[in-house]
This record gives C-alpha cells, sequence and structure tokens, in this order.
C-alpha cells in the first residue's frame, strides 16, 4: 500500500497513521488510521477516474447534451450520495455505444470519492484480468474478492462486454450476492438490454442487480464517439 501523507484530519498524528508515546518508545494506531488504510485500499483498487473523464461535470460538456431527464436522475442520485450509498441503492446505464454512459457513470464514482467513500472503478473486462491474474497473486483471489464486495461504491463499466466464461460469471455472480447481501452499492453501464444480460451472465445475477439498482435508465441514439472522430 502507498504512503499516504495527508494531514491527520484530527490533528493528533503526523500524517503516518501512528501516534509514538515517547515514554515507551512504542506506537499506536492513531484514530485517523482506519480512514488511511480504507483509502489506501480504494486506490490499489483503481480509484481513480480514468483521464477521458477526470473533468466530468454537470455543467460541462457533453454532460449538458445528455437526456436531461436520465442526467436529473443522476444529479439527484449524487446530490444524495452518502444516503445513497448508505442505503445501498445504485444507478444502473443502458443503451447504445457513445451516447454518455460511462460520462454519467463517471460522475457518480466522482461523487463518491468526493464523499471519501472508498469507491472501485473497473471495467467488465479488466475486471475479470485482475481477478484471472489475483490466483497467482499473494494476496490471492478471496483478498481481491474480499475488497471488491466490501468498498462503499463498485462501479462496473461494460457489463457484458467480456466473452463469458462460466468462471467469470460465477465471480461475477459472488462478488453481486455479497454486495446484495451487504446492501452496497453497484453503479453499472452496459450496451445489453436487462434480457440480453441475463443471457451472458445468468438470471440470479441479473436479478440482484435490478433490485439494487432499479429500472436502468437508457441512453440511446447516434454513436458520439463516431461523431467526434470518424476514423474510429
Ligand atoms: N450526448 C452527447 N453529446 C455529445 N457528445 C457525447 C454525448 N454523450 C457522449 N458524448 C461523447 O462521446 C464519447 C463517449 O462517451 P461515453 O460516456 O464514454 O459513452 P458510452 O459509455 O455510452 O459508450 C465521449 O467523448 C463523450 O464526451
Ligand atoms: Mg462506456
Amino acid at each position: 500500500m502507498s504512503a499516504d501523507l495527508t494531514p491527520c484530519p484530527y490533528g493528533i498524528c503526523d500524517g503516518s497513521g501512528f501516534v509514538i508515546d515517547d515514554a515507551t518508545n512504542t506506537a499506536r494506531d492513531c484514530r485517523c488510521r482506519p480512514q488511511r488504510i480504507a483509502a489506501a485500499r480504494a486506490r490499489s483498487l483503481e480509484a481513480r477516474i480514468p483521464r477521458k473523464y477526470r473533468d466530468v461535470a454537470f455543467d460541462r460538456f457533453p454532460v449538458t447534451e445528455i437526456d436531461p431527464t436520465v442526467v436529473d436522475v443522476v444529479r439527484r442520485f449524487c446530490h444524495d450520495i452518502e444516503a445513497n450509498l448508505d442505503a445501498g441503492r445504485g444507478i444502473w446505464l443502458e443503451g447504445d455505444p457513445g451516447t454518455g454512459k460511462t460520462t454519467l457513470a463517471m460522475l457518480v464514482s466522482k461523487a463518491a470519492i468526493e464523499a471519501r467513500r472508498t469507491t472501485a472503478i473497473y471495467s467488465l473486462p479488466r475486471l475479470m484480468g485482475v481477478l484471472r491474474e489475483s490466483i497467482e497473486s499473494e494476496e490471492g483471489l478471496l483478498g481481491l474478492l474480499d475488497r471488491l464486495a466490501t468498498v462503499d461504491l463498485l462501479h462496473i463499466d461494460d457489463l457484458g462486454a467480456e466473452h463469458r466464461t462460466d468462471w467469470v460469471n460465477e465471480q461475477l455472480y459472488s462478488i453481486v450476492n455479497t454486495r446484495y447481501e451487504d446492501q452496497r452499492s453497484i453503479v453499472l453501464t452496459t450496451n445489453a438490454t436487462a434480457d440480453e444480460l441475463e443471457q451472458q451472465i445468468g438470471a440470479r445475477t441479473v436479478s440482484r442487480l435490478v433490485e439494487m439498482c432499479g429500472d436502468p435508465l437508457a441512453l440511446f441514439g447516434a454513436d458520439r464517439r463516431r461523431e467526434l472522430d470518424p476514423t474510429l
């Protein structure tokens, strides 16, 4: 875990997360240490907004061009981000490629990070990559699954984009089901309809996602990515 030398929010330690007792020359955990650990975990879980989406904002292009009824739902969700994350409510954005789904999902992740909630952002293909790698790592698959299950917000981008295997679907089910039982939020984007997703990742995973995220917010229309760069 990387060092986090932000000042102690309680003004107790030097930013290390430890307090040294001069008399006995021993270190004990500072009150801020659990927060530091959570923040470091989130960072190591790629709680970074990809550069392309780093400056997303409700009052800026392209959000200003996206269907306002969908944007309004996302805006209200972000406004109440703490209560929504506490209740384990999520957001599901479905629709055609290049219509702003990932942009809106990043607004939700950004709001969660700004509220200092632990957040993990993965495209599904990347998530499956790290799951596969984790089998060989020291921490192992169980450690990774545990962290994916316990972050305050898990953002899964492009659900259904990966070539499916039973193993992939089983890991995905395990993550979604644990989060479902613990009432932890998921924000997801997908090009697939709920019916197609059922075929791809299985009905038991999809039914939990529906309950957690509510009805999908639909964004359809021309691929704006192509309009921006016709060579794509
Ligand atoms: N409604 C829109 N109007 C103009 N540009 C848009 C719109 N929606 C998305 N874009 C642009 O299209 C590209 C793809 O957006 P993104 O949110 O990644 O789409 P998706 O996840 O739906 O494929 C980005 O460059 C984004 O700025
Ligand atoms: Mg996308």
